[in-house]
């Protein structure tokens, strides 16, 4: 029975090139949720845009962020999945946001400066106000969860803050849920498989830096076996592979594939090179990814399911989301014109 006091929602932008680092730092969770929580699985369009997009790749993109929810295990029934941009509400409740968060707690979002680099002159202002966006989209179905990777932490605890200043300016203590990040320490950053210190990205110029969900058996071969390990062996405790951050990369790849705990792969390779290592890591993900890549290779080839499930989804969203936003409009003395 799921326990309707506590609502999961969640975002992935429709950028393209999912790869295993989303999966494992955020696809995989979700749906591990849908039984426990009430679900809201949404492709962030609105969030996408805050950079230039090609307006083909983003429609493509966004069917494929919907059939990868699906391939990896989320259930239409169970769960709902829609596109943001098909609830409005998420933009009106972002624009009433715009009004509540103030400057200053924007300015400290490192996001932004990361994503709009040196040239901030010339960032949308769309992507400054991104957070807020974000913030709409949880506190619209009062989420009390959101599992996110942990790059997203301040995001979060902005939209706490602005769930608590809202609740305090309007005098309606309770009002918005204050949400709960869900943050999986060992496998919500998953790393480049070139350099321990960076991220697993899809902007990442070198295609060895990631394995995409949608690579092919040879493709995962070949990168892991390029993958930046160590000149020592396998050491036999955790502290000492802490410090080579490509090796903990991979135990943690091989754990989140796995589910074997990574002091048990420690104790199984410890004193090894890493030739077997790496060859059962790329059997692991293969096993695992396989499946996901020919669901998605199907799905993508039937455009008028995936229609079928974005129509029910954004109705199902809507529902909801259309209940938060009246209750918004009258606390903040929108007048809406009911008649
Ligand atoms: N900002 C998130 C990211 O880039 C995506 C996102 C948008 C999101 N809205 C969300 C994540 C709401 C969790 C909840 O990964």
């Amino acid at each position: 029975m799921k326990n309707i006091n506590k609502t999961v929602l969640s975002g992935v932008q429709p950028t393209g090139g999912l790869h295993i680092g989303n999966y494992l730092g955020a696809i995989k969770n979700f749906v591990s949720m849908q039984t426990e929580y009430e679900c809201f699985f949404c492709v962030v369009d609105l969030h996408a845009i805050t950079v230039k997009q090609d307006p083909k790749l983003l429609k493509n993109n966004t069917y494929e962020v919907v059939a990868t929810y699906l391939a990896s295990g989320i259930d239409p029934v169970k769960s709902v999945i829609f596109n943001q941009s098909n609830v409005s509400s998420h933009s009106e409740l972002a624009w009433i946001f715009n009004c509540i968060t103030r400057m200053g707690w924007l300015n400290r979002m490192t996001q932004f400066k990361d994503k709009a680099g040196k040239d901030k002159e010339n960032a949308s202002s769309g992507l400054f106000i991104y957070p807020n966006l974000m913030a709409a989209d949880i506190l619209l179905y009062k989420a009390t969860h959101v599992p996110v990777g942990d790059d997203q932490k301040q995001h979060l605890e902005l939209t706490r803050d602005i769930a608590q200043k809202f609740n305090r300016e309007y005098e309606c203590d309770g009002f918005f849920p204050i949400p709960e990040p869900i943050i999986d320490k060992n496998i919500s950053r998953i790393m480049s498989l070139k350099n321990g210190e960076l991220k697993m990205s899809k902007s990442d110029p070198s295609d060895y830096s990631r394995i995409s969900l949608i690579d092919s058996a040879d493709q995962i071969e070949k990168k892991i076996k390029k993958a930046k390990t160590a000149d020592t062996t396998m050491p036999d405790n955790n502290e000492d592979v802490s410090k080579l951050l490509e090796v903990n990369n991979l135990l943690n790849i091989f754990s989140g594939f796995s589910g074997i705990e990574k002091v048990e792969l420690i104790e199984k390779y410890k004193g090894q090179n890493f030739s077997n290592f790496k060859n059962n890591l790329t059997e692991v993900i293969i096993e695992h990814i396989k499946p996901i890549s020919k669901e998605i290779e199907k799905l993508m080839g039937d455009k008028s399911y995936l229609n079928q499930i974005i129509s029910s989804g954004a109705e199902k969203a809507s529902e909801k989301a259309n209940v938060t936003i009246k209750e918004v409009y009258d606390i903040i003395g929108l007048v809406r014109n009911e008649a």
